[in-house]
């Protein structure tokens, strides 16, 4: 089987997973902005970090959506919260039109708040005063409580072990 690893990553974790996919399986791996063309692959996985509750490198996907019908396609989002029901079923409302119904597999990422970029520092002091304002009960989505918990502080969560439920779907 003749198969592509995309990464959209902007601090690397999403990349790091996408490249034990990539030697797990000897599918090629390559940056999603890089991507010339997805159709001579069987089998196409997307690893995307999320940012405020969305995966990165969707686009990528639904602008080929046509392109993949008949591929094996799946999503690998890495992101800070906990690996649980609540965060796979808020990120798979990212799988919406040509995506909708194709695989979500999710591993817990990293992050070091001294290095955030300028716009991501803004992004999250600006987040972390208007989540100080509401009691935890309030949080709407299941990333919030996380936020608040990661902020100001350095936290990698990346595990191998994480990349199983997408490697054995794979093997089926
Ligand atoms: C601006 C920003 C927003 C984030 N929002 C979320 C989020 O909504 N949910 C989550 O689980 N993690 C969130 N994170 C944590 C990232 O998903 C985590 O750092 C992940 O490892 C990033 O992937 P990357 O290293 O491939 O860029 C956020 C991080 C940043 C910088």
């Amino acid at each position: 089987m003749q198969g592509l690893v995309l990464y959209c990553s902007k601090y690397g974790t999403s990349k790091a997973y996408a490249e034990l996919i990539g030697e797990a399986t000897g599918f090629t791996v390559c940056a999603a902005a890089n991507a010339r063309t997805v159709q001579s692959a069987d089998a196409v996985i997307l690893c995307g970090g999320v940012y405020a509750g969305k995966i990165a490198g969707l686009r990528l996907l639904k602008k080929n959506a046509a392109k993949l019908q008949g591929k094996k396609v799946a999503v690998f989002a890495a992101g800070l919260s906990p690996a649980d029901e609540g965060t796979t079923a808020a990120l798979k409302r990212n799988l919406t039109g040509g995506l909708a119904g194709i695989p979500l597999f999710y591993g817990r990422g990293a992050w070091k708040s001294g290095s955030l970029k300028t716009g991501d520092r803004f992004l999250c002091r600006l987040l972390h005063g208007m989540l100080a304002k509401k009691d935890a009960s309030q949080y709407e989505e299941p990333w919030m409580q996380t936020f608040m918990e990661s902020y100001g502080k350095d936290c990698d969560f990346t595990d191998r072990q994480y990349l199983l439920p997408l490697l054995e779907w794979l093997r089926s």
